[in-house]
């Protein structure tokens, strides 16, 4: 699709003087923020079922037997979820040319020496590797979870298959908490990002600083075409 290569439609320059520009839709925001909180109950209510010593946050769940219960559905909604998120981004978060490049030139951009960078689409090689090691790690989740949920599917594996799942699933846990902090730990030290999911939208300077290609992408397609 012409014009399309680095943006998804919607995203568009919203004004020239201050330029913002429009990064997510709102339902790309409920999107994420619903994902966002099943996570969260899911790390706690998964702690609680980890280790004896976390017991105590079965507490915020109503005890341990609705914990039991409750964790298994969230992990579907997550899934589910997150899989509106992942087909809404998935073709711009596909591995390009300049990734390579970012990542040789680390340095500049843990020093900030974003000239020294190629320009970028929507998301840098960083937010790429957070997107793909989500989408595998939630989809370690889900089989092995399933394996695990004796109430449903009390004969779907073998017992030898159901303790290697447990394994899987504690480790894949550990990943996704390890991935979850990396994201949230960039939303917040690329100043002037976190706003992009909660008002939906960025500076024009926060887009010609971090992704380039995609502002020159919308520049071309709103000058090409009557403002709507
Ligand atoms: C509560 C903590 C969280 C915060 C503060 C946060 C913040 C953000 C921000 C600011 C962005 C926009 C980044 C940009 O457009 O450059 C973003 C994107 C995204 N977030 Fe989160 N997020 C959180 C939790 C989560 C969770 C738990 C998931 C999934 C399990 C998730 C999945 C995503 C995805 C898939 C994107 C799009 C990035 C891409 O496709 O590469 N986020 N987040």
């Amino acid at each position: 699709m012409a014009g399309r290569e680095f943006s998804e439609s919607t995203d568009k320059i919203l004004s020239l003087r201050p330029v913002e520009v429009r990064r997510y839709v709102t339902f790309t925001r409920i999107n994420h923020w619903f994902t966002a909180i099943c996570f969260i109950l899911l790390m706690l209510s998964g702690f609680a079922l980890f280790s004896p010593a976390l017991y105590g946050l079965t507490g915020l769940f109503g005890g341990g037997q609705t914990t039991r219960w409750l964790h298994p559905f969230i992990g579907i909604a997550l899934s589910v979820s997150f899989l509106g998120m992942f087909v809404q981004l998935v073709h711009l978060n596909i591995l390009r040319r300049e990734d390579l490049v970012w990542t040789s030139q680390i340095g500049d951009v843990i020093a900030g020496h974003e000239e020294r960078l190629p320009e970028l689409g929507k998301y840098n090689f960083g937010q790429k590797t957070v997107f793909w090691g989500m989408f595998w790690v939630i989809l370690a989740l889900l089989i092995s979870g399933i394996m695990m949920w004796v109430q449903y599917f009390p004969t779907l594996v073998s017992i030898e298959t159901r303790r290697i799942a447990i394994l899987v699933h504690s480790i894949s846990a550990v990943l996704i908490v390890l991935v979850f902090i990396l994201h949230v730990f960039a939303a917040v030290w690329t100043q002037g990002t976190i706003r992009a999911m909660t008002r939906g939208t960025v500076t024009g300077g926060w887009s010609w600083r971090h992704h380039r290609k995609w502002l020159r992408e919308l520049a071309r397609r709103q000058t090409s075409k009557p403002a709507e």
